[in-house]
């Protein structure tokens, strides 16, 4: 099957930027993003609905909680629904967080998630961020870039994000979160080989931004030009 579509994949570990770097790189281009986390978000927060007790969870018990979930199309990226209501708060809550990582180690749930990220990037250009976005899900992507930072530097900016108060007690704490997220989300986070890897540990979000944009659109356009010439 020949992809018609642009297809910019962003991966990285956890709270790397890849989420708000790939909305910005999207609205740049005028593009429209896909959040693949919030689907392995959204499956987790829809099994915590039918059984708080996750030592029941089982493979077919989580996919048939997610079923009802939906991918829809707003103006400028995806996001999922449960039972046509936006989840957006209770799927970036503690809970599904520490939850996640074990739901999205069920290959049922992964092959379920690829189908809906394939499918809704069938008909647009798309910027789609999450672990294997440049592995798995899109082998040909036109550009592929896995973002790193600090895990400190990480913990620091997930706080920023959620605009409470600080504390360097919270920030070792939140460090120590992450580390463990990396660790539990080791095995599906890995650079594509043709990635281009970016430390963001020194860079604004706008200096990552612009390097991606420059670097696609630099791609794009000597790829139309050997096109034109062969
Ligand atoms: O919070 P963070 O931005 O790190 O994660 P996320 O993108 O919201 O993804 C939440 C969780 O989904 C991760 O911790 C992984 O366990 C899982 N995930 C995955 O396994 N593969 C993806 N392509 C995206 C997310």
């Amino acid at each position: 099957m020949i992809r018609r579509t642009f297809v910019i994949a962003i991966d990285g570990p956890a709270a790397s930027g890849k989420s708000s770097t790939a909305q910005m790189v999207a609205e740049k281009l005028g593009y429209l993003h896909i959040d693949s986390g919030s689907l392995y978000r959204a499956a987790t927060a829809a099994m915590l609905r039918r059984e708080r007790n996750e030592s029941k969870w089982t493979e077919e018990g989580v996919l048939d909680a997610a079923r009802p979930v939906e991918l829809r199309e707003a103006r400028t990226s995806f996001y999922p629904v449960l039972e046509g209501r936006a989840i957006e708060e209770e799927i970036r809550g503690p809970d599904v967080t520490h939850n996640v990582s074990r739901v999205a180690q069920m290959a049922r749930v992964r092959t379920w998630v690829n189908g809906k990220v394939r499918e809704a990037a069938k008909s647009s250009d798309v910027v789609v961020d999450g672990r294997d976005m440049g592995t798995v899900v899109f082998p040909d992507a036109d550009l592929k870039i896995f973002l790193v930072a600090d895990s400190r530097e990480r913990a620091a900016r997930r706080l920023r994000q959620r605009g409470t108060p600080t504390s360097e007690q919270m920030l070792v704490d939140e460090t120590i979160r992450i580390t463990e997220r990396d660790t539990r989300d080791a095995r599906q986070t890995l650079a594509a080989a043709d990635a281009v890897v970016i430390d963001t540990t020194g860079l604004t979000q706008q200096e990552q931004v612009e390097q991606i944009v420059s670097l696609f659109e630099t791609g794009r356009d000597s790829a139309a030009c050997s096109e034109s010439q062969g």
